[in-house]
């Protein structure tokens, strides 16, 4: 048998909430979700699951929600949220189940504050028909019951006079937002950032789509600061990181990758990171890497530079410097040659890398920059093994970008493929520097 349940969302990053969604049910083997229902537009979506464990797996995780409750009525207004809870044949089974446990009420709106317009405690009488039996608890009640208003917004800071829309459900999960990832993760309390350093907020919703794991090995190859290690260490992932860029992957002093990783008290996650040209990639081919989540360099504030000579000519024979008899190449301060990379080649590399190490249906994330003009089509890089299961776009003034998430198919797939053939048009690190004129 399955029950009514009532997420309540944010109304943000719109174009990630479903994917997320969808993700977390995935994760979880949930599949009473109907998603057709779902609405872009409402923070509200009433979905079908067979209990509240389920409901709380899906939920818990979830930044792009607030919460998830037992659904028990909803109405145009008052009269009509209690007429329609009375009339579900679900009630008196509801009213039974929980009116011996500690309780309270909650007030939770949308759309602007109901402050100072509802008569909170004349609407907690209007449900006396619920009589319940348990004490009322404010701190820690078993069962926390809530009455959720939405409004029309007269404008950014008012609410309309009187609510759209009212629901009433028993709180089963809060979610990970609710409960103050964003607070814990914020870069501003961070120890150890930079001016690459990736937001909070997308760096969880990112793992969440990549489906990161607990227990399983997070691998982001171009790690930088290590935002998206962080957020797989929150999911409970074994984390490893590589950049090319020792500096970011030491720090200094005790600003470290590692540091933000004591402050979270997510250190057992912190598998290890090193200093690494991607497309020298040097990780042993038998470790098992379930998701790769990753930033590659867009070339605004780092160019795009992988190991080798830009001139092989006027390098060559080079490698062979000796220092006191022992070839220069090997020193610990040995800085090595770098060539400049395209962006496109790049991206193919990482496509093959995922292709060959990712598990099947393992999942690669990475955000891929796009200049907003009509005429220059964005070309969406594809491999025969890898499908493209979303394309969630973060828009800005004239630039946007995306998070790409594939899923590893394998070789039987025979997806549409466009790697090796240099996709970009036109270089975006160019673009972005002229002001996209
Ligand atoms: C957009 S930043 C990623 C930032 C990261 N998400 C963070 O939290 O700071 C891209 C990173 O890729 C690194 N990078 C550039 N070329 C690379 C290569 N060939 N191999 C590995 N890392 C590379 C740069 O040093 C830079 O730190």
């Amino acid at each position: 048998m399955v029950k009514k349940y009532l997420v309540f969302m944010v109304q943000v990053h719109l174009n990630f909430r479903l994917a997320e969604l969808e993700s977390l049910a995935d994760l979880h083997g949930i599949k009473t979700v109907d998603f057709a229902q779902y609405d872009r537009d409402s923070p509200f979506f009433i979905v079908e699951l067979e209990n509240d464990e389920q409901a709380k797996k899906w939920i818990s995780r979830s930044i792009l929600t607030r919460a998830i409750y037992e659904y028990w009525g909803q109405g145009k207004d008052y009269p009509q949220l209690h007429a329609s809870m009375q009339n579900d044949s679900e009630f008196q089974h509801r009213k039974q189940e929980h009116c011996n446990a500690s309780f309270k009420f909650e007030f939770e709106s949308f759309g602007g504050s109901s402050s100072g317009k509802l008569d909170r405690v004349a609407c907690i009488e209007s449900f006396q028909y619920l009589d319940f039996k348990g004490p009322i608890r404010m701190k820690n009640p078993q069962q926390i019951f809530t009455v959720i208003e939405e409004y029309e917004p007269l404008n950014d800071n008012e609410a309309g006079e009187t609510p759209l829309r009212v629901f009433f459900g028993r709180e089963v999960q809060r979610s990970d937002r609710f409960c103050g990832a964003l607070e814990k993760y914020d870069l501003k309390k961070r120890p150890y950032k930079g001016t690459t350093s990736f937001e909070a907020e997308l760096s969880l919703v990112s793992a969440n789509i990549a489906q990161v794991k607990p227990g399983t090995i997070m691998y982001d190859p171009f790690a930088g600061t290590g935002s998206f290690l962080t957020a797989g260490g929150h999911y409970q992932a074994m984390v490893i990181g590589s950049d090319i860029d020792g500096r970011m992957i030491r720090g200094k002093g005790n600003q470290t990758i590692k540091a933000n990783f004591k402050k979270y008290k997510d250190s057992l996650q912190f598998l290890d990171v090193l200093t690494m040209d991607f497309t020298h990639n040097a990780l042993r081919s038998d470790l098992l890497i379930d998701t790769i989540l990753c930033d590659p360099p867009y070339g605004i504030r780092e160019s795009i530079k992988v190991l080798g000579a830009k001139d092989p000519e006027r390098f060559a024979g080079k490698e062979n410097v000796e220092i006191d008899g022992q070839k220069a190449y090997l020193m610990r301060d040995y800085i090595p040659t770098k060539k400049p990379y395209s962006l496109d080649a790049l991206l193919d590399d990482l496509l093959h890398f995922a292709a060959a190490r990712l598990p099947l249906n393992g999942r690669l994330a990475f955000w891929m920059p796009v200049a907003n003009d009509e005429d220059i089509e964005t070309i969406i890089p594809l491999h025969s093994n890898l499908e493209l299961k979303y394309n969630c776009v973060q828009e800005f003034n004239k630039w946007s970008r995306r998070l790409l998430v594939y899923i590893n198919r394998g070789p039987n797939f025979n997806g549409p493929a466009n790697v090796g053939l240099g996709r970009s048009k036109e270089k975006f690190r160019d673009r972005y520097f002229n002001g996209f004129n």
